[in-house]
């Protein structure tokens, strides 16, 4: 059985582009695949966190996880730090991976620049993800676009090890959903929705109040045309609601233009939030039973215990092939 795998950082409250880029798709996937699902808490720490917040943070997500129709039957779910050997065997391919790669990471240059004492994590941050990914010999990686470099980076490193040491990992393959592959900021549909974003009105969050979440969409930008129709370059605001209506409605760009052909923007919005809010409605009265129950132990127990001994193998593996110990 072929082999899919994804992570979220628990930082901030997840938002409706994370739930369309990784979640959702998860959701589908699980039937035909063997699916891990993690919470990549090691990764969060790149950046500063407030420990309290994060400890949270954590298990709202796996919370989510759940209540989005994650089914903990035919997924292995698992927190990133609790099994070591996911930063052991980054180590070691840490130790076959280039500076100059890592300089030439889009999401590093970005985040880098935005405070001049960035740690080495940040730096690193990519070698991590990679491990993540081969130390399980996974065929897909569900994610948005933003991630898509991060997925080729791992094929790069595994490669060159492969090459260098003996055929040891599988060459992962990024999975990135038509519709979902980069939702962008309702206010600023130039750039993608993101848990940091500074404008609240332009990010949808997975437990904001219904009532707000409407009334985030009624306000999205869009332009003076009046025409529902899909062009990302000149009418982002517009085709960014409709990849959001696609993604939630699984309906084409055609239908959705044909359906809204004689409607104006409020009532294509109209419809978009009605859909929008059906959806998060549900996945958060789930949320509030699970996060308020005691089944979150059980389950990541179970995951951890899988992990770790599929992960150990790989390390083994790989510090023999290097000659490392005795
Ligand atoms: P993170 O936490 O930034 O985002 C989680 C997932 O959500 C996707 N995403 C989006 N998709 C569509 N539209 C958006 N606006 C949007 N914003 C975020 C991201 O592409 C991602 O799939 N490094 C990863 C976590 C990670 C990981 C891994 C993922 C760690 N190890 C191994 C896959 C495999 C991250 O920071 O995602």
């Amino acid at each position: 059985m072929k082999k899919v795998l994804t992570g979220l950082q628990p930082t901030g409250e997840i938002t409706l582009g994370n739930y369309i880029g990784a979640i959702k798709p998860m959701t589908k996937l699980q039937d035909e695949y063997d699916s891990y699902l993690f919470v990549a808490d090691m990764h969060s720490i790149t950046v500063a966190q407030n420990p309290k917040e994060l400890r949270n943070n954590i298990k709202k997500l796996l919370a989510l996880y759940l209540a989005c129709g994650i089914d903990p039957n035919k997924n292995t779910i698992y927190i990133q730090s609790e099994n070591e050997y996911h930063t052991n065997i980054s180590w070691l391919l840490e130790c076959t991976t280039y500076f100059g790669e890592l300089s030439r990471m889009t999401q590093f240059k970005d985040k880098s620049k935005k405070n001049a004492n960035f740690s080495c994590g940040l730096f690193t941050y990519p070698v991590l993800m990679a491990a993540d990914i081969l130390a399980y010999d996974i065929d897909y990686v569900p994610v948005g676009i933003d991630q898509k470099q991060h997925v080729e980076l791992t094929r790069d490193i595994a490669d060159r090890f492969n090459k260098k040491y003996g055929d040891t990992f599988k060459l992962p393959e990024p999975l990135i959903s038509e519709s979902g592959t980069k939702i962008m900021d309702l206010t600023d549909p130039i750039h993608k929705m993101s848990k940091s974003g500074d404008n609240e009105k332009g990010i949808i969050r997975m437990l904001d109040e219904p009532e707000v979440i409407r009334k985030k969409i009624m306000g999205a930008v869009t332009d003076s045309e009046a025409t529902v129709k899909f062009d990302m370059e000149n009418k982002s605001g517009v085709s960014n609601l409709m990849n959001i209506y696609s993604a939630i409605t699984g309906k084409t760009n055609e239908e959705i233009e044909k359906e809204f052909e004689n409607c104006n923007y409020g009532e294509f919005k109209r419809s978009v939030a009605d859909v929008v809010v059906a959806e998060i409605s549900a996945i958060q009265e789930k949320y509030y039973k699970i996060i308020n129950g005691n089944e979150l132990d059980e389950i990541l127990d179970k995951g951890i215990n899988i992990t770790r001994k599929i992960a150990k193998e790989k390390y083994e593996d790989m510090k023999n092939k290097m000659g490392l110990g005795r």
